[in-house]
């Protein structure tokens, strides 16, 4: 190997998210909302996705380039038929020192109760589970397709059951939507085990209407929060970390606030994503991918090494900073082109 790789602004690989489809059964508002997601939407047909054998293929590839982190994600990466065997494949890959890498998952929740242990005893070492709040109408509300919140607290109950832990729940914020629940969110899983997240809603995609006054600033959720439960700041664990840690005072655990909005985290920003369709997006913002998957599936196929040289080109190569240069923005121009969250994968 030689010169560690580094982008544009100095910022090294370490993390692909990999989404494995651009399915989901929800739908959420955020990010797939009914009246554009509907049963006239054409998802990618089967034949368009990377198969599990090219998937592993290019995580191979991203390993030998720096990375350490592996997370699936969608759409709903367990609607994926097979998943289990993807897992198994990936959680067999070290690192060029001879690691394992930290492989893990972001899901709704909603298939957990079914598929937990089977994801465990794949290989799968740790989960987040989005959760939008306690209250059925609210909860309901967001999902869009009437699912319970029970079934996904017992979708969490399983994975922790099954050793996935310590897992995550993430909350996205919006104004006037789910804020009542912010309150009986920590005070549900203080104390559990499972790290609770607040994250700020995002402009990403272009479908979604995104509005900065739907924003509700971390600092604020984190008042609300402190009044109750004081809070103490925690040091991060892993650089370019997404979420700013905080450990409840009375030892009730740790809770964590994702401000892409309000605080930017793109200066250590070390993540690359691949679609559902096997392009490479080197920001969750970005309008454009390239298209890995012309290399793999093309007349001439590349070999690894071409395939490592195509990326390790792209990274060097990349300047971006979008959550940075967002600036002052109150809107979405309409008609803007931007690449959507379920098919990039979050
Ligand atoms: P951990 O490894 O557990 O810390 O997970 P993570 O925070 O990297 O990933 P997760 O899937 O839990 O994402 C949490 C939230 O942060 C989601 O809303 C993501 O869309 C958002 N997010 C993750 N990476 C980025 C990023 O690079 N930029 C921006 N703007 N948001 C991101
Ligand atoms: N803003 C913030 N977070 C979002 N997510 C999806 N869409 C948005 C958005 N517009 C979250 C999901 C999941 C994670 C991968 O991204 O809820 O927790
Ligand atoms: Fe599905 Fe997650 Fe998007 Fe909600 S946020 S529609 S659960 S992919
Ligand atoms: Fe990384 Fe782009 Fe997110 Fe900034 S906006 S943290 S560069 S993915």
């Amino acid at each position: 190997p030689g010169m560690p790789l580094a982008d544009a602004l100095s910022r090294p690989l370490r993390d692909l998210r990999i989404s494995v489809t651009d399915r989901c059964n929800f739908r959420c508002g955020y990010c797939m909302p009914k009246q554009v997601f509907d049963q006239h939407h054409e998802f990618l047909p089967h034949a368009e996705l990377l198969s599990f054998e090219e998937i592993t293929r290019l995580a191979r590839v991203f390993v030998s380039l720096g990375v350490e982190k592996l997370r699936i994600t969608g759409g709903e990466p367990t609607l994926r038929r097979g998943l289990e065997s993807l897992i198994a494949m990936l959680a067999v890959l070290r690192t060029p020192e001879g690691r394992p890498l930290d492989l893990t998952l972001t899901t709704n929740g909603s298939t957990l109760v079914k598929k937990a242990a089977a994801l465990k005893a794949a290989g799968l070492n740790r989960l987040t589970v989005s959760l939008d709040g306690l209250d059925d109408a609210v909860f309901q509300r967001m999902n869009d397709v009437g699912f319970p919140v029970a079934s996904v607290l017992d979708g969490i109950r399983a994975a922790q059951a099954a050793g996935l832990g310590p897992i995550k729940v993430n909350m996205v914020v919006q104004r006037g939507v789910n804020d009542s629940q912010i309150l009986p969110m920590a005070q549900h899983f203080r104390g559990s085990g499972v790290v609770l997240r607040f994250i700020e809603y995002m402009d990403v995609g272009a479908t979604n209407g995104w509005r900065m006054d739907q924003v509700l600033p971390s600092a604020d959720v984190q008042r609300r929060i402190a009044q109750a439960f004081p809070l103490v700041p925690l040091s991060p664990s892993a650089p370019g970390e997404t979420a700013e840690r905080w450990a409840y005072a009375d030892g009730g655990g740790e809770v964590g606030f994702i401000s892409s909005v309000t605080q930017a985290f793109c200066g250590e920003c070390n993540r690359a994503r691949l679609s559902t369709e096997g392009r490479l997006y080197t920001c969750l913002f970005a309008h454009r991918g390239h298209d890995l998957r012309a290399l793999l599936r093309g007349a001439s196929p590349s070999s690894d090494e071409q395939l490592a040289d195509a990326v390790a080109g792209v990274w060097a190569g990349r300047s971006d900073r979008y959550s940075q240069l967002r600036g002052q923005r109150q809107a979405t121009p309409d008609g803007e082109r931007r690449v959507e969250m379920h098919y990039i994968g979050g």
